[in-house]
C-alpha cells in the first residue's frame, strides 16, 4: 500500500496534510524519516510513524493464551492442531500469529496479535524479556543447582546462555520442582539448560512473559483479550 493512502486511511490526515507532514520530515517507517509519499509500505511488518505517534491501519488485536499440551505454536500445520485453532472464528483475523514459540508438549502463557511488528520487537535480545517457566525434573536439584544457572549455562555444542534464575520448590529423588526465569529464547533453552545440569524436564509451563502473568481462571486451552490497561505494556517495545 502506498504510504499517503495508508495515512489517509485511518482519518489522521488528508492528502495535503500528508504532504505537509512529509515536506516538514514527520512521518518516519522504521526510524527513518520519508519523504515519498507513493512509498510502497506494510503497516503489519514496519513502525510507520506520523509525528511520532504509530499508524494503526486496522483494529490491533491483543489475546492470552493458556497453550494445552499437544498444540503447535503455529499458524497452520496440516497434522495437528494450533493456537490458532483455538480462537474463535470472530478472533481469528488476518495477520493474527503467536509471538514467540512453546514446544508441543509445553504449556502456558501465549501472547498472540495481528500486530506485525511487535513480535519482532518483543523478542529482539535488546529488550531482555523475561521468561517464567514452572519445571518439573526427573532428579535431584541439588543445593548448588541455582548457581549452576546463574553462572550461564553452556551447551554440548558451545552456545552459551546468559544467567538464568532457578528457585527449586520441592527436592526429591526422582522428581523436583523448581522456577527458571530466563530472558532469551534459544530453541529448547529450558529442556538444554536442565539435560547440562543432568537432568531431564518431565513437565514444562511458562506462567510468566514480559510482565504479563498468567492467572489461574485461564485454564488450559482458553484465552482472552489483553485490556486497555495492559496494551500499554505492549506499546513500550515501540520506544
Ligand atoms: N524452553 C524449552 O525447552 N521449551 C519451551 O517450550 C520453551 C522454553
Amino acid at each position: 500500500m502506498r504510504l499517503d493512502n495508508a495515512i489517509i486511511s485511518t482519518g489522521l490526515a488528508s492528502r495535503k496534510q500528508v504532504r505537509r507532514l512529509l515536506r516538514s520530515k514527520q512521518i518516519t517507517v522504521d526510524g527513518q524519516t520519508v519523504t515519498k509519499p507513493g512509498l510502497i509500505i506494510d503497516s503489519h511488518l514496519q513502525d510507520i510513524r506520523v509525528a511520532g505517534e504509530r499508524l494503526r491501519t486496522e483494529k490491533e488485536r491483543y489475546f492470552i493464551l493458556n497453550k494445552p499440551a499437544g498444540v503447535l505454536s503455529a499458524c497452520v500445520d496440516h497434522q495437528h492442531q494450533t493456537v490458532l485453532d483455538l480462537l474463535q472464528e470472530t478472533d481469528r483475523v488476518a495477520g493474527v500469529y503467536p509471538i514467540g514459540r512453546l514446544d508441543r508438549d509445553t504449556e502456558g502463557l501465549l501472547l498472540l496479535t495481528n500486530n506485525g511488528p511487535l513480535g519482532f520487537r518483543m523478542l529482539h535480545p535488546k529488550h531482555h524479556v523475561n521468561k517464567v517457566y514452572y519445571v518439573e525434573v526427573n532428579d535431584v536439584l541439588d543445593s548448588d543447582a541455582p548457581d549452576f544457572f546463574q553462572q550461564g549455562v553452556t551447551f554440548l555444542d558451545g552456545t552459551t546462555c546468559k544467567p538464568a534464575k532457578l528457585e527449586v520448590l520441592s527436592r526429591q529423588k526422582g522428581h523436583s520442582k523448581a522456577r527458571i526465569t530466563i530472558s532469551e529464547g534459544k530453541f529448547h533453552q529450558v529442556k538444554k539448560m536442565f539435560l547440562a545440569y543432568g537432568v531431564k524436564v518431565t513437565y514444562l509451563k511458562r506462567i510468566s512473559f514480559g510482565g504479563f502473568i498468567l492467572e489461574d481462571s485461564l485454564s488450559s486451552g482458553t484465552y482472552r483479550e489483553l485490556t486497555d490497561d495492559e496494551i500499554p505494556i505492549l506499546m513500550t517495545y515501540f520506544d
